[in-house]
């Protein structure tokens, strides 16, 4: 099975189900992506350097034995890292065991002190994350743009910027992101960030597409009645859901049931859901189920409507 393609403002194109790599572990995650790719066919891999895990992703990726230039690899720049934007990419790629990515996003508009009590999560004496407040995204967007100019990372984007966050750096930005990663799914479809970024030429993916571990959405009464009347399972209508609306699914899975049917039910359900199921999807949240299930203690106004 292989997954429709959507393309970037950069004219690459992106497969528009990709597979997520958050919490495996580095014992599994090998397995499970040499998995995904061999097997199931994913031809899109979500790392991220905050992950903790891009080397054992890397072998998985390797061990599939599909040549480089078949697949698309996105890794993320993370928090305390946006001082020094190459020598992060350089690591990841060292890490991946890559000559280049093919997206490079930041992982979250917020830079954390590089010098801290902590690589990755630097805390102040309170117990608060220890941010860096004066330091404006525009300059590590600058350096984005660098490393995008150098061909070390094919396309450039964000994660977890709202409007307000892309506005810090959309005036000066001379490449337009390619990409805003954020949690879009059921429960909280973000319709106007999402009509935003389609304005913009900004593709939207959706991460939690199943909204993480322990999810209530795959028990949801009317993604589950649609399922019903396609015969196709609920995590199909789910992913499905998403991808029909032009928003990329990055499913996480380690269990290789799942990631095979992962791909395969959202290729079948997108291709099956018609405008009215769309709407009728469209209207849960707002209907009392919107949730936001991934909010880290940032300590600071992001920009979303229901964040600290
Ligand atoms: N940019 C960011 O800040 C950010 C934040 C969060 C996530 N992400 C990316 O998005 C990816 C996906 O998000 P996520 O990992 O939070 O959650 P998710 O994909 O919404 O859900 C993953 C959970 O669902 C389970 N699952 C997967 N397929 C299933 C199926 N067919 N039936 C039942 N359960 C199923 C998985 O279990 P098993 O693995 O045990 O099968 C896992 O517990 C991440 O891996 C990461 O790449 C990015």
């Amino acid at each position: 099975m292989s997954s429709p393609v959507f393309t970037l403002n950069t004219g690459a194109k992106i497969p528009a189900v990709g597979y997520g790599t958050w919490k495996s572990t580095a014992e599994e995650v090998t397995a499970a992506v040499e998995y995904a790719i061999k097997e199931a066919g994913y031809r899109h891999i979500d790392c991220a350097w905050g992950y903790g895990n891009e080397e054992a992703v890397g072998e998985g990726i390797r061990r599939s034995g599909v040549p480089r230039d078949q697949l698309f690899v996105t890794s993320k720049l993370w928090s305390t890292h946006h001082s020094k934007v190459e020598e992060a990419l350089d690591e990841s790629l060292k890490k991946l065991g890559l000559e280049y990515l093919d997206l490079y996003l930041v992982h979250w508009p917020v830079h954390l002190n590089p010098d801290g009590n902590h690589p990755a999560f630097p805390t102040r004496p309170d117990g608060s994350r220890d941010i860096v407040t004066d330091w404006p995204l525009s300059k590590t967007w600058e350096q984005m743009e660098a490393v995008y100019a150098k061909g070390k990372a094919k396309a450039i984007g964000v994660s977890n910027f709202s409007q307000k966050k892309l506005e810090e750096i959309l005036p000066t930005a001379k490449v337009i992101p390619a990409v805003d990663q954020l949690e879009f799914h059921l429960y909280n479809p973000q319709h106007g960030l999402a009509e935003y970024l389609k304005s913009k030429g900004i593709l939207p993916q959706a991460y939690s597409p199943l909204g993480s571990t322990g999810s209530p959405l795959l028990s949801d009464e009317t993604a589950a009645a649609i399922a019903k009347k396609y015969d196709v399972p609920v995590v199909g209508i789910l992913l499905g859901y998403l991808v029909a609306k032009g928003i990329v699914a990055l499913p996480k899975s380690v269990t290789p049931t799942r990631i095979l049917s992962n791909l395969k039910d959202t290729v079948t359900a997108a291709e099956k859901l018609t405008p009215e199921d769309i709407k009728l999807l469209d209207g849960v949240a707002a209907g009392g189920k919107q949730k936001r299930f991934i909010m880290p203690p940032w300590g600071v106004d992001l920009g979303f409507d229901n964040w600290e």
